[in-house]
């Protein structure tokens, strides 16, 4: 038998994807967590382990000596070490490294997993980065506001799914955000959370990411996706669609940064996911992530191309050859559910969303009774809609035109809906 180890996952789909395609290379799962619990209870996700997971380890996933300890004494079996969660992304590549495997350079891994490195990085190299200041402590805001400019965003370096980033407008709204952030212990994850914050330049205009694989030292901008932002203060992608339908030119100069980047940090032997705005004095890096993107791009990837993100980066993690050309010009794209805040009372609608022509994939994660937060982050979401379609108009136009017809009704929105039926006041 051989085995590929997944260190942790994310929590959007390609991470459970990657059980089945890894078993489909031949490889039996070896799957490491600290918590299996965070991912069984999440719904269909017990099953898929059920049927791919060849052995579930409960271990710290930061402590590299406890993953060597658990991974050394499969070799020659161990083919790889791979994870498809930002989390983890730095201690999958140390402990892949020790072990002689394949995979990026952990130091390189780390300039981008850690967002006060990868500025500094971006400065040094003079890549296009919005201004910025990493502070540990709070005498220090007024200073980064005044050279930061206002208004600012201000963000923790260890997080991931747009937790903890937020818009600010004034002077106090930036204290009270970086004294939250400071005072926290632990990042969502659980992991010691670094004594660092950012304060970036408010960047305005479309948002992208750059779809790449680092096959060996090769650097292939797979394509270039367009984003749909909500829940401000907060910045929370409630859709995507591939490929971007920017001018070419402003799509070729995202793609160029986004590779700039990549061999700036020294990525490697990796699939990558490249986050920019598109400003009015052109692309601005956000972030630089050293694994495959959440949010089901890598289906609209595979949807819109052939190209499967997700069994490239497995091959890449097992020292396999991967195809990165295209064989076929589609279109596909996500468009996440946004329902108002509020006690679910009840779902409906599903049936019709699934006829809208060009819909692949139609999902509810929450059930009646699930409670849902404001739009802060991507964790509260409560859903999504995949089209797929010639073009990329058609495509979001089809996911857009579904998810609208799926009512997750929640108990503020039933009443307020009351309200509306008894008119306007007199
Ligand atoms: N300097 C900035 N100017 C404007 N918007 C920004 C800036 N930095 C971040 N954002 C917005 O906040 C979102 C989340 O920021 P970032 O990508 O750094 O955090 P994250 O937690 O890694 O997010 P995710 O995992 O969702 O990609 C970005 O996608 C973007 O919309
Ligand atoms: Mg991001």
């Amino acid at each position: 038998m051989t085995w590929i180890a997944m260190v942790e996952s994310n929590l959007t789909g390609s991470g459970f994807q990657a059980l089945a395609a890894a078993h489909a290379l031949g490889c039996d799962v070896l799957f490491l967590t600290r918590s299996p619990q965070l991912y069984l209870s999440r719904p269909g996700v017990a099953p898929l382990f059920e049927r791919y997971v060849g052995e579930v380890v409960t271990v710290d996933t930061d402590d590299i000596n406890a993953l060597e300890e658990k991974l050394r004494p499969m070799m020659p079996g161990l083919r790889g070490v791979v994870t498809f969660g930002e989390y983890a992304v730095i201690s999958t590549a140390a402990v892949a490294r020790r072990l002689g495997l394949p995979g990026p350079d952990p130091d390189a891994v780390r300039r981008a997993r850690n967002k006060d490195e990868f500025r500094s990085i971006c400065r040094r190299s003079g890549l296009p980065t919005p201004r910025y200041a990493v502070l540990s402590e709070l005498d220090a805001v007024a200073a980064a506001v005044a050279a930061v400019g206002l208004p600012c965003v201000v963000k923790p370096v260890d997080e991931s799914a747009s937790v903890g980033v937020r818009a600010c407008f004034d002077l106090a709204e930036v204290t009270d955000t970086v004294a939250g952030l400071l005072a926290a212990p632990a990042n969502s994850r659980g992991q010691a959370r670094t004594s660092r914050v950012l304060i970036e330049e408010c960047l305005v205009g479309p948002e992208v990411s750059v779809e790449i694989i680092a096959a060996g030292t090769e650097v292939v901008v797979l394509g270039v996706t367009d984003k749909v932002l909500a829940g401000m203060p907060a910045f929370v992608e409630v859709g995507h669609t591939f490929p971007s339908g920017l001018a070419l030119e402003l799509v070729e100069a995202c793609g160029a940064a986004a590779v700039n980047a990549v061999r700036a940090v020294g990525l490697t032997d990796c699939v990558a996911h490249v986050e920019l705005k598109v400003t009015a004095d052109g692309p601005r890096l956000i972030e630089l992530n050293a694994r495959p993107a959440g949010d089901r791009i890598c289906d609209l990837v595979r949807l819109a191309t052939g190209i499967d993100v997700i069994t490239a980066a497995l091959r890449i993690g097992v020292g396999l050859a991967v195809d990165c050309s295209a064989r076929k010009s589609g279109a596909a794209a996500i468009r996440f559910l946004t329902p108002v805040p509020g006690r679910v009372r009840r779902i409906r609608g599903l049936e019709i969303a699934c006829t809208v022509p060009g819909v692949v994939d139609v999902v509810v994660s929450v059930t009646e009774g699930s409670e849902i937060g404001q739009l802060r982050n991507s964790h509260r979401r409560a859903g999504h809609v995949v089209a797929e379609a010639d073009t990329a108009y058609a495509a979001s136009h089809a996911a857009q035109t579904a998810s609208a017809l799926i009512l997750v009704e929640t108990d503020v929105e039933a009443r307020s809906g009351d309200l509306m039926l008894e008119g306007p006041e007199q």
